[in-house]
């Protein structure tokens, strides 16, 4: 046969191969058999030069036509088997945006920590700065510089928990009132909601537990201002309408020192049988004072010119008031079952 038959004959049976490949897969491999480095078409082309010199033209011609026709086949084949496979791939990765999502369980925040997000708001309303210290603390802020001195008879109430090089776990946020009116001159208007720790375990105590202290220092700050900022905050936390009363009370570091009672929000005192006041009509909330001048002394804070109520409270307490739960250690047993109830 000539070379030019042979040449037709490749050709042919090259579209066939063409026309007939299901995937771009199959049509690449159809190119690398006819067009590729080793297909017969491309010894050809290579072996011209050995022809006679009267049929290298016709050779050169038919075999470029021949490649042209392969190409343009392979192309459009290409082109249409390309779009059909992304048109199968399409339909079967699509994604029905209108099914229903997997639901994301929701967290739930934790009693205390409403709490003490509602007193936090309501003192950040007023201008108070948030504050924090370190819950390992030393025996100086915890106590000394809060009027309780080495070997002062309240140091036992506090069921301290000691740790080594004189440091203990804080029994009480109040040492943050020392740290903060260190660290600048008055006015001072801090709340410090942290962790707190005694030796301590019964249905209303943990080991751990939490307060929030407040603290403000200015000038000509009296108990009135006590008592309207902090039945203001009952209020806020506990419902409006609310009555407050101040009982004396004593604290090292306040003089003179208050604990503020607030009217039972479930009874107002009607119900003698009340779960939550057992019928004392009164919940105790916090105990509070005007900043003992020794106390302003210590931090060189002069006490004729300043002077400075300041308050702690219970948040874990006050939640299980306010939500009536009866035992503080659920707080802190991370049972889901009631944490989703809140
Ligand atoms: N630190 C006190 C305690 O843990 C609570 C307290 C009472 C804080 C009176 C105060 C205050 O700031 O003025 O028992």
């Amino acid at each position: 046969m000539s070379v030019t038959g042979r040449i037709e004959e490749v050709k042919s049976e090259a579209l066939r191969a063409v026309a007939g490949a299901g995937s771009t897969a199959e049509l690449e491999n159809a190119r690398v058999k006819y067009l590729g480095r080793s297909a017969e078409l491309t010894d050809i082309k290579k072996s011209i030069g050995k022809l006679p010199p009267e049929d290298r033209k016709e050779v050169g011609r038919v075999s470029n036509v021949a490649s042209r026709e392969i190409e343009s086949a392979l192309a459009s084949r290409t082109k249409a088997l390309a779009a059909a496979e992304r048109e199968a791939r399409l339909r079967e990765e699509a994604v029905d945006v209108t099914l229903p999502g997997v639901p994301y369980p929701k967290g739930h925040l934790h009693p205390t920590l409403r709490v003490i997000d509602e007193v936090v708001d309501f003192f950040v309303g007023l201008g108070y700065r948030v504050a924090e210290g370190p819950e390992a603390e030393t025996d100086y802020y915890n106590f000394t510089a809060l009027n309780i001195p080495p070997g002062h008879p309240a140091r036992s109430e506090h069921d301290t928990f000691f740790l080594d090089e004189g440091l203990v776990l804080r029994t009480h946020t109040s040492p943050v009132q020392i740290r903060t009116m260190l660290e600048g001159e008055p006015p001072v208007y801090v709340v410090v909601p942290g962790r707190t720790y005694r030796r301590d375990s019964d249905p209303t105590h943990t080991p751990m537990f939490h307060q929030i202290e407040g603290l403000a220092v200015d000038r000509g700050l009296t108990l009135a201002h006590l008592k309207g900022t902090l039945a203001a905050m009952a209020r806020h936390v506990f419902g409006e309408g609310l009555k407050v009363r101040l009982r004396p009370g004593y604290f090292q570091f306040v003089e003179p020192g208050v604990e503020m009672d607030l009217s039972c929000f479930v009874c107002d005192g009607t119900d003698p049988n009340c779960k939550v006041c057992k019928g004392a009509g009164w919940l105790e909330m916090l105990g509070a004072g005007m900043v003992d001048p020794a106390v302003l002394e210590e931090v060189g804070y002069d006490p004729e010119e300043y002077t400075g109520f300041a308050f702690g409270m219970g948040p874990d307490r006050m939640a299980m008031v306010k939500y009536g739960i009866p035992d503080l250690r659920m707080f802190f047993e991370g049972d889901l079952r009631f944490l989703k109830q809140f």
